[in-house]
């Protein structure tokens, strides 16, 4: 099974799927929130120019969990100051 972490938690995807079709697929539809009014924020328009799915990934923060593909192993973290 391919698997990646989010926040330590192993998260199975399929292939070529991106880390928010993953995390939607498994029923987590917010995982970041905004910087004014703390309000939830996940993929909405899934082709890479809203930002409001940033994820930090292997340390990295500020990716579009819309246009990531993922890979088995990747190290997903959400609501680092990088991702507001
Ligand atoms: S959902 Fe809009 S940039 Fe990812």
């Amino acid at each position: 099974m391919n698997a990646f972490t989010v926040d330590g938690e192993p998260l199975p995807f399929l292939p070529g799927q991106t880390l928010a079709a993953a995390l939607v697929a498994s029923g987590r539809v917010a995982w970041r929130t905004t910087r004014d009014g703390r309000r939830p924020r996940g993929i909405f328009c899934g082709i890479g120019v809203c930002y409001d799915c940033l994820v930090t990934v292997d340390g990295t923060g500020g990716q579009r969990a819309c246009l990531v593909q993922a890979r088995a192993g990747m190290a997903v973290t959400t609501g680092e100051a990088d991702d507001e």
